[in-house]
């Protein structure tokens, strides 16, 4: 825990309050307003947290005007370039990055976990075929602790460890069966020959009818994309399973309340709703009439896969992704795809519209990466999903720290009240 190292004097009606400033590795000073209610009556007000800090962190750290994130300090361009993402799970989860012996031993447990338990399948018979694949994963997510109860005991250290390779090692198994599901063909079993990535693609594309094999470039851009959304700080979501697990509930269903919240179009389910944007725009010519209606105040279109609470610069993910986009489709001879062509130039022009560069509203992780996925041959209902299985690591990674911290006490922010005050109760024939 930081100490403090200078206060700030708070004056409310004469009376003065020290509040301690505390200091951290990199970053904006924090004002400590643990006691600020008991000392001086009075609550802060930040909804939407944005000047608000939850919690103190080791993991992921964001400098949104450098546009810069790093993992336990290390840059997300280097990782992206150099490592992947088993080992990226790896450092987040322990906090340096693994010997050779280390990271065989993580990638054998990871490996060994794949499967998941037979019996669950019989759920995915409960939704409908058409159902969206989020609502699926939400679902059976939650399911597991019903199914992996010696992984439940969040006080058990050993029970901790187990709950987070296992959420690591099937989420990729759980989210290929919700596609698959979605479009009626066979579950295909996860293998232990092959890696991460590849397994994931091979699980949603393979059919038992015939062999797979899959393209290394393909399984190397889908390992980038997993290694580039694997944690964001203290995100919509990461906030949503850290809220979760402080009352104490099991790791599983605290994922799954992250999986929920990831869902929505202003945070994980961008990609999608970016790319049916791309799709709607349809053709450059019509890109000055949807960037006219994102400027409209009395419109409420926004670009999707521009802007971001955090970064007011390029977010660096998007940079990467950018090469990645260009790899993929020029493999798949597709670098005339159209949506690209749209998604290029209404970057071009938006970042070339003093609108968008007053309010620094710049392309984010999900510009590109729903261009990715669907080049790879995804349908855009499994763009989230897999946004989802990639970012289980960082969700798992945050819970864990958070479990250990001494300062562990149940999430329970306060309100500004703008109400009735009391009042009596009126019968119903006199109102
Ligand atoms: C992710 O938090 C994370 O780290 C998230 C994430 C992660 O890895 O976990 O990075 C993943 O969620 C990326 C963000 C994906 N969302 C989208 O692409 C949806 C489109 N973006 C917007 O919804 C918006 O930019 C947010 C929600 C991302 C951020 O919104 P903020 O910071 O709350 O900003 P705001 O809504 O207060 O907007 C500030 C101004 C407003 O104009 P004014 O009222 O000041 O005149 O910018 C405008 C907004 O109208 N604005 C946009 C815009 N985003 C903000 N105008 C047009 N298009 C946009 N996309």
């Amino acid at each position: 825990m930081a100490e403090a190292t200078k206060s700030a004097k708070l004056s409310i009606d004469g009376n003065d309050f020290d509040l301690p400033i505390l200091s951290p590795s990199v970053g904006p000073d924090v004002i400590d307003i643990r006691k600020l209610y008991s000392q001086a009556g009075v609550f802060t007000y930040d909804p939407g947290f944005t000047s608000t800090a939850s919690c103190d962190s080791t993991i992921t750290f964001i400098d949104g005007n450098k546009g810069e994130l790093l993992h336990r300090g290390y840059p997300i361009d280097q990782l992206a370039d150099k490592s992947h993402y088993l080992e990226v799970c790896y450092l987040l989860l322990y906090g340096e990055l693994p010997s050779a012996a280390q990271a065989e031993d993580f990638e054998s447990r990871v490996t060994n976990h794949t499967m998941l338990h037979e019996q669950m399948q019989f759920l995915f018979r409960g939704f409908r075929r058409d159902a969206h694949p989020m609502a699926i994963m939400v679902g059976v997510v939650g399911a597991l602790s019903a199914f992996y109860h010696d992984s439940t005991d969040i006080n058990d250290p050993w029970q901790r460890e187990v709950a987070s390779v296992r959420m690591i090692a099937k989420m990729p198994t759980i989210a290929a069966m919700a596609y698959k599901y979605t479009i009626g063909q066979p579950f295909v079993y996860p293998r232990n020959d092959i890696d991460y990535a590849s397994n994931f693609l091979r699980m949603c594309f393979a059919v038992p009818a015939e062999d797979y094999e899959v393209n290394p470039i393909l399984s190397r851009a889908m390992d980038r994309i997993f290694t580039l959304h694997a944690d964001h700080e203290q995100n919509a979501s990461t906030s949503t399973v850290r809220l979760a697990s402080s009352s104490g509930a099991n790791p599983f269903a605290c994922i799954a309340a992250g999986i929920a919240c990831l869902w929505g179009p202003a945070h994980g389910g961008a990609n999608q709703a970016c790319l049916e944007m791309l799709r709607e725009i349809g053709t450059v010519d019509r890109i000055p009439e949807f960037i006219a209606r994102a400027k409209d105040k009395n419109d409420d279109f926004r670009l999707m896969g521009f802007g971001h609470r955090v970064y007011k610069n390029f977010d660096p993910r998007a940079k990467v992704l950018k090469q990645s986009a260009d790899e993929v489709l020029e493999l798949l001879g597709v670098e005339d795809n159209p949506t690209l062509q749209v998604a290029k130039e209404l970057e071009k022009q938006a970042l070339a519209d003093p609108y968008f560069a007053d309010k620094k509203l710049f392309p984010n992780v999900d510009f590109y990466s729903g261009i990715i996925l669907e080049a790879m041959g995804f349908p855009t209902s499994m763009f989230t999903p897999i946004f989802a299985v990639s970012r289980t690591v960082g969700w798992i990674s945050q819970w864990k720290e958070m479990i250990v911290d001494p300062q562990l006490k149940i999430g329970r922010p306060r309100q500004l009240y703008t109400g009735a005050v009391q009042r009596d109760y009126v019968d119903i024939e006199k109102r």
